[in-house]
């Protein structure tokens, strides 16, 4: 049942304050401003080195979660796609653990890389939607995501929820390992448990994304970029884009443009730029200044201090707004106008949203 929606995308789409809700709730104690794992789940105070595995939209949540568990928990972290890690001779560290990310819990290449981080002797946790799935039984941990049933082909609010699961678990690891005092965690989880907030603040500018997308469905190419946390939110933007409204987009590292893709730049390809006011904010504005020197449609994604701050260096072609929020939520509040505009984009060109051609939404066959 799509309610009120045309599609089940936006309808998960707007579902994600209250799902976002049921997954943080699921580790948040908001009264005593602590992470409570289940029993029995990895114990990070003794682990060595982090793994994360997965495909397709649910890697890029490990790439965010790359960044929270380095900064939050000093852990070594290793992320690769299934497809590769379970083909690569991987020398596992001793007393490292492996963690697998699905909606489904059923995706072939990622299965085949638990059963070799187990083999391999690795404590192996599952982040899931799906509590009955293969990769939920054979995981020695399992740590659901509580986004409920996703039909939309294109995966949103699963991602959310697993970047929610992914932050609980960084901030836990990072208590656990004695990097984060008493007082950053209650911090923190304050912070996370403000997320579902946001994300209903952000949803409020839905239509206000309609005509914006409509011009970007009418380019032949699209880039999005991002540094940080945005990165990888970067990627996943190019990833909806492509996926829903077949139109080619890359995500790169704001940084990496010079070495080579500013030269796809000229007036009739958007490129969309991901900066939350965070640390590394000032760079991506300096490479956003560089494509609109070589002719670039810059659309700005960033707060409303953001967006005025960067005007100060020229007009861009198109502005999001976003809640100024913490940079540890920012890959979660990010993800809505990421989703959105591929949303939009799509019904303007008139796809099949919820059921694009040629794919599936459960790859159980390599
Ligand atoms: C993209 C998308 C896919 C999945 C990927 C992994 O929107 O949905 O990239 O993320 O196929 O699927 P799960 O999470 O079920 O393992």
């Amino acid at each position: 049942d799509k309610g009120e929606h045309r599609h089940f995308m936006a309808k998960e789409i707007h579902e994600q304050p209250e799902v976002l809700g049921h997954a943080i709730s699921a580790y948040v104690d908001p009264v005593g401003r602590k992470v409570v794992l289940p029993e029995g789940g990895i114990d990070f105070s003794k682990v060595t080195a982090l793994t994360m595995s997965a495909c397709g939209t649910a890697f890029y949540a490990t790439l965010v979660a790359k960044y929270w568990f380095e900064t939050y928990a000093r852990l070594p972290v290793e992320t690769d796609i299934a497809s590769e890690l379970r083909y690569r001779d991987v020398p596992y560290r001793e007393g490292g653990a492996a963690l697998f990310i699905s909606q489904s819990g059923e995706t072939a290449d990622t299965l085949a890389a638990l059963r070799d981080a187990k083999e391999a002797g690795q404590q192996v946790g599952a982040i899931v939607n799906v509590p009955e799935s293969t990769i939920a039984r054979e995981a020695d941990a399992l740590y659901p995501t509580h986004a409920g049933p996703e039909i939309g082909v294109a995966s949103t609010k699963a991602f959310t929820c697993q970047l929610a699961t992914l932050a609980s678990l960084a901030i836990a690891a990072g208590v656990a390992r004695g990097v984060l005092s008493r007082e950053d965690e209650e911090r923190l989880t304050g912070v996370l448990l403000e997320a579902p907030r946001h994300v209903a603040e952000m949803l409020h500018a839905d239509k206000s994304l309609e005509a914006i997308a409509a011009e970007v469905a009418t380019a032949r190419d699209v880039l999005y970029l991002g540094r940080g946390g945005s990165y990888p939110l970067a990627l996943e933007g190019a990833l909806k884009l492509k996926e829903i409204s077949y139109i080619h987009a890359e995500g790169y590292a704001a940084g990496e443009l010079k070495h080579g893709p500013i030269a796809l730049i000229d007036e009739a390809v958007p490129v969309v730029v991901l900066a939350p006011r965070d640390a590394v904010f000032d760079k991506t504005i300096s490479n956003m200044h560089e494509v609109m020197a070589r002719g670039g449609k810059c659309l700005l994604v960033s707060s409303a201090e953001g967006l005025a701050e960067a005007a100060r260096g020229g007009k861009v072609w198109g502005e999001i707004a976003v809640p100024e929020v913490d940079p540890l939520i920012a890959p979660i509040v990010y993800s809505v106008p990421v989703q959105l505009l591929a949303y939009h984009a799509a019904v303007a060109k008139g796809t099949d949203v919820d059921q694009p051609r040629n794919l599936a939404k459960s790859v159980t066959v390599e």
